[in-house]
C-alpha cells in the first residue's frame, strides 16, 4: 500500500527573503495547528538569485515575531526546473513574479501557477514589494499574507477534502 500524497505549495516572490519567506513561515504554523502537517507541505523560493542561502531579511523576522510566527531560520533558495513537477501550487507574490514564473514554467503545468492574493479577502493582485519601504510596508503584507494563507488553506482543504 503507497502513502497517501501530499500536497505541495510552493509560494514564490522576487527575493525570497520578504514576503515568501512570511507567507511560508505563516502557512506552516496555520498547517499544524489545524492537524495537517505531512498532509499539506509548504516551501518558498525566489525568482532572484541574490540572497540565495540567506536568512529573511530583519524587518521581516520582527513583523512575524511581533505576531507570533518565527522565520528566523527559513534560508532562501531560487526556483528551479524541478519545482514545476513537484509542486502542486506556486503561488506568486506580485504579478511580475508570475509572469517570471510563467517564462521558466514548462506548459504542461502552467495550470499551477497563481497569484497568491486570488485567494484572499482584500481585492488586491499583487503583495507590494517591502524591501526599500519603511518598516509600516511589513505590516501591510503582513495584514495581506495572514488573511491570505487563512482563506487559502480553508480553499485547499475543501476542494482536496483534507480533513
Ligand atoms: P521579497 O523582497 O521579494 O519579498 O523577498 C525583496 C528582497 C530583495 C530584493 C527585492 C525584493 N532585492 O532587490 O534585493
Amino acid at each position: 500500500m503507497s502513502a497517501k500524497k501530499s500536497l505541495k505549495i510552493l509560494i514564490v516572490c522576487l527575493g525570497n527573503i520578504c514576503r515568501s519567506p512570511t507567507a511560508h513561515g505563516v502557512l506552516s504554523k496555520m498547517i499544524i495547528s489545524k492537524s495537517l502537517k505531512g498532509t499539506i507541505e509548504v516551501d518558498s523560493a525566489g525568482t532572484g538569485s541574490w540572497h540565495v542561502g540567506e536568512n529573511p531579511d530583519v524587518r521581516s523576522i520582527q513583523a512575524a515575531s511581533s505576531r507570533g510566527y518565527d522565520i528566523s531560520k527559513l534560508t532562501a533558495r531560487q526556483v528551479k526546473d524541478t519545482d514545476f513537477s513537484e509542486f502542486d501550487y506556486l503561488l506568486a507574490m506580485d504579478k511580475s513574479n508570475l509572469s517570471e514564473l510563467n517564462k521558466l514554467c514548462p506548459e504542461r503545468y502552467k495550470h499551477k501557477l497563481e497569484l497568491f492574493l486570488r485567494f484572499g479577502s482584500s481585492g488586491e493582485s499583487s503583495v507590494p514589494d517591502p524591501y526599500y519601504d519603511e518598516n509600516s510596508g511589513f505590516e501591510v503584507v503582513f495584514d495581506l499574507i495572514e488573511d491570505t494563507c487563512e482563506k487559502f488553506l480553508d480553499y485547499v482543504i475543501k476542494k482536496h477534502k483534507l480533513n
